[in-house]
């Protein structure tokens, strides 16, 4: 922290960001694990795969970061655009309401829902959920010097550990947000399970606000999860230097290549790693040996892509019955703003 930015936080405000501010970590708290045997299954499966999870290390959630500015990755830029023009109807639809955000990532679009709440005078509270947890808290701060009447209260951890342990809010409501699109990298059984996960956390009365891409034509998709600059690819290999880190491994990052496209009739990008020869890489903390053949891959994300009706049907089918939907002139991306009824 600068000296100047110490100043305003102190002398400025009535309570110190230490005291709005309180952080939990899950992973050490469950016998669940954070010990790789998700890996070890994914990599002896034919065909391999990984979870997206092990993306994001700190230089993973760095580098989707940078993804979220590409020109060719509309993602980001099209869901903040449709949140500033809904913010203050969301605000409107869900009154006082306890934010809870799965994935919170930086944060960044957060901001908008806490500027509408703001400006209503509503109290705000906000307990951002994330696996990383150096990322987790950096925001979290600066979103505590930035928002002077703020409480954060964070957990550092899955969803599924998260919304295990969520507490009920002092104010009228929670709101857990589920934004950019996330929910496409669960398969249509997971993102069943996924959707009773948040019916169960949730309360009569509560809500639910869901972002989710929708289907376009494939040029516009391969070029989104292929940028010519190249981070799409540094970030999918870097999943590699996560669990070289992690599982004391050897993978070689210049032994695989970045592999994405747009599968049409399952309605989702796949993203691989693939081999470029022969090879057998080792993850000694977990005993694992495997073995590659030239052009086999790792399956290490997939990315559906939603029909903005038929997800509110499903949203319906759970018990979480939509309010209000808004998508972008293209009818690019959807937000979704669901009530537990
Ligand atoms: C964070 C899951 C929404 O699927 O678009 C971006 C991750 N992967 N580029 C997505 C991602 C490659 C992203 N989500």
């Amino acid at each position: 922290m600068t000296f100047s930015k110490a100043i305003s936080a102190s002398v400025g405000y009535s309570k110190s960001v230490e005291s709005r501010l309180k952080i939990q970590h899950l992973q050490q708290l469950t016998i669940a694990s954070p010990d790789g045997s998700d890996v070890v299954k994914g990599l002896t499966h034919n065909p391999k795969y990984l979870s997206p999870r092990y993306f994001y290390d700190d230089r993973g959630s760095e580098l989707f970061e940078e993804i979220c500015e590409l020109p060719e990755y509309y993602v980001t830029r099209t869901e903040t655009s449709i949140l500033q023009n809904c913010a203050e109807e969301i605000a409107d639809i869900t009154g006082e309401s306890e934010l809870i955000e799965l994935g919170s990532g930086s944060s960044t679009k957060t901001r908008i829902l806490l500027d509408a709440y703001h400006k209503k005078g509503y109290p705000l509270r906000y307990l951002p959920i994330d696996v990383s947890a150096g990322i987790l808290e950096a925001s979290a701060r600066q979103l505590l010097v930035d928002y002077p009447s703020l409480q954060v209260h964070a957990l550092a951890g899955t969803y599924e550990q998260a919304l295990e342990q969520l507490q009920p809010s002092e104010l009228p409501s929670r709101t857990i947000g589920f934004i950019g699109s996330t929910l496409g990298n669960l398969n249509p059984q997971e993102c069943d399970n996924f959707l009773s996960q948040i019916t169960a956390a949730l309360q009569l009365g509560e809500y639910f606000l869901l972002g989710v891409d929708l289907r376009k034509p494939k040029h516009i998709l391969e070029a989104a999860y292929d940028d010519s600059a190249g981070v799409t690819a540094a970030f999918n290999l870097n999943m590699l230097n996560h669990l070289n880190r992690r599982f004391d491994g050897n993978f070689d990052l210049s032994k695989f290549e970045h592999w994405a496209f747009y599968n049409e009739t399952k309605y989702q990008i796949e993203m691989h790693l693939r081999s470029l020869e022969s090879q057998s890489i080792e993850l000694r903390s977990l005993n694992l040996k495997v073995n590659f053949d030239p052009g086999e891959t790792i399956n290490t994300e997939i990315s559906r892509k939603f029909d903005i009706n038929g997800i509110q049907e499903l949203l319906t089918k759970k018990g979480l019955v939509p309010q209000k939907a808004w998508t972008d002139d293209n009818k690019w991306f959807g937000l979704i703003l669901s009530k537990l009824s």
